[in-house]
């Protein structure tokens, strides 16, 4: 589709790829492009499912780990409703953390869950780990999330989804809720991979014996993810789930506490 607005040279350097986030569009377009970026836009909407084209702006920041975007082509928005694995997650792109790229990682952690077993969710964002797994499967579930706008979506997602009565949700500090829940899960599910290995004291405080841990951590091998683990632990299993740079990864470890 580029080939109609870029020239051979221009063709070399474009984005191969782009995620679709719900019936938004998103590219990220290098230096060299931004000129052209109204032109690439304008043919991404060409693809029917897609209404709105933004571009990546920057890094993803702060504890909520959001990103800006710019409104490049289509309809003026930031807010869709994102399909995954039979449930629908309402977000706005810039005011949550959302990535579609996890989808299969999701459908991996909730394949491994068993009926009647008490889950927690660290860094729950809109819901999709904790909501994934109450659609799928007869549990009870504590999710926390210390993004106010997260949350609210996150409310609004457990409701379009029919896991109400599944899944409580906390707002606030992993730091803060989790030493008052008083109680021991058979599973605890990690997703902040640029720092969850300095909370697995938190997560020690909640387990039992036979407690299954999914930690997300960036790294650059396995070997490397593994050793971030600080902790006497039977590793169960390590899968790259993502990139972060040329060099760094996103792996999930999953293990026991000794
Ligand atoms: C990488 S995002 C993952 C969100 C969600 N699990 C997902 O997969 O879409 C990490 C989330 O953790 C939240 N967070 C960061 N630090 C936190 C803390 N100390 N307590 C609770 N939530 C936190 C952020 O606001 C963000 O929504």
């Amino acid at each position: 589709m580029l080939e109609k607005v870029l020239t051979e040279e221009e063709l070399k350097i474009a984005p191969s790829s782009f995620d679709v986030i719900g019936d938004i569009g998103v590219i990220k377009i290098p230096d060299e492009l931004k000129k052209k970026e109204k032109k690439i836009g304008e043919q991404l909407l060409k693809f029917k499912n897609i209404k709105t084209v933004l571009v990546k702006e920057g890094k993803v920041r702060n504890e909520f780990r959001v990103r800006k975007y710019k409104f490049l082509a289509g309809e003026r928005k930031k807010e869709t409703l994102h399909p995954e694995y039979g449930c629908r997650y309402k977000l706005n792109l810039e005011k949550v953390y959302f990535s579609p790229r996890l989808g299969s990682e999701r459908e991996r952690i909730w394949g491994q869950v068993k009926n009647d077993e008490k889950i927690l969710v660290m860094f729950a964002g809109i819901g999709p780990y904790p909501i994934q797994i109450a659609k799928n499967k007869d549990v009870i579930i504590y999710a926390i999330e210390i993004n106010p706008k997260a949350v609210k979506y996150f409310k609004e997602n457990v409701k379009l989804n029919k896991v109400t009565d599944k899944i409580k949700i906390f707002e606030g500090d992993v730091r803060e809720i989790v030493p008052k829940l008083k109680m021991k899960f058979d599973r605890i599910i990690m997703p902040l991979p640029k720092e969850a290995e300095t909370f697995l004291g938190l997560a020690k405080l909640v387990s039992k014996r036979n407690t299954i841990i999914h930690l997300y951590i960036f790294a650059n091998s396995k070997k490397e993810a593994i050793k971030k683990i600080d902790e006497k632990v039977k590793i169960l299993n390590c899968v790259e789930c993502g990139t972060y740079s040329k060099e760094i990864s996103r792996y999930c470890v999953d293990f026991e506490f000794k």
